[in-house]
């Protein structure tokens, strides 16, 4: 109770997700426990030099979630890149929000851990002055479709092929502003 070992002053912390869990930035520290996740949850792998060029580039998105009583733990994870691309109306430059990747360990699913991860990282994104929030997901993901439904992302197309299976992505949007 309370002796969180883990707090450092400059490591910001959240424990607004019930009483079992807390979210925060990610550190250098905490991207071999991200990996694990990753690689127990999805399918797609990235080499360490990916995500410690997200967390580089993009730290104030980059957040992990642990528990409380084993605050070194990473049990889920949400990370984000600033994508900039040419606007179809003028020529100028857009910035969109792209969700890299999302996952959370099974045995600590369904307790809200993504919504707080994404309450916490959409806001965070926002500040780079984004037009949309957007992201891939398998056709068959249903949890994960489910939950990006529930923050209002609409499926704009489908990516025929788009995993290396051969699966189908939906590419989902969430508009912030008309440009
Ligand atoms: N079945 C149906 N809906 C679900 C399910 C499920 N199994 N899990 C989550 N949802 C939806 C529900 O609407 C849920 O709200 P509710 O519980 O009030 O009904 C909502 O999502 C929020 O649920 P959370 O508890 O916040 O989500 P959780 O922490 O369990 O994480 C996630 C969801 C990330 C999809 C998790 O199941 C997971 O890690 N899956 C494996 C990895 C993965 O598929 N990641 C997404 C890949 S796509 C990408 O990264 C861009
Ligand atoms: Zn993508």
């Amino acid at each position: 109770m309370g002796t969180d070992k883990e707090a450092k002053p400059s490591t910001y912390m959240k424990s607004d997700i019930g009483p079992d869990f807390l979210i925060r930035r990610c550190t250098l520290e905490d991207l071999e426990g991200v990996i694990e996740v990753n690689e127990r949850e999805l399918p797609e792998d990235y080499p360490f030099f990916f995500y410690k060029s997200i967390l580089d580039n993009f730290p104030e998105s980059f957040i992990v979630a642990c528990k409380k009583d084993n605050p070194k733990k990473i049990i889920g994870y949400i990370m984000w890149r600033i994508e900039k691309v040419p606007s179809l109306n003028n020529l100028k430059l857009i910035n969109k929000a792209h969700l890299v990747s999302i996952a959370v360990s099974e045995d600590n699913r369904r307790k809200g851990v993504s919504t707080a991860l994404l309450n916490e990282s959409m806001p965070a994104v926002l500040k780079e002055d984004i037009s949309e929030y957007v992201l891939e997901v398998r056709v068959s993901n249903y949890p994960a479709i489910n939950l990006y439904k529930k923050f209002n992302y609409k499926v704009h197309s489908i990516k025929k092929k788009y995993y290396r299976d051969g699966e189908n992505a939906y590419f989902m949007i969430k508009k912030v502003k008309n440009i």
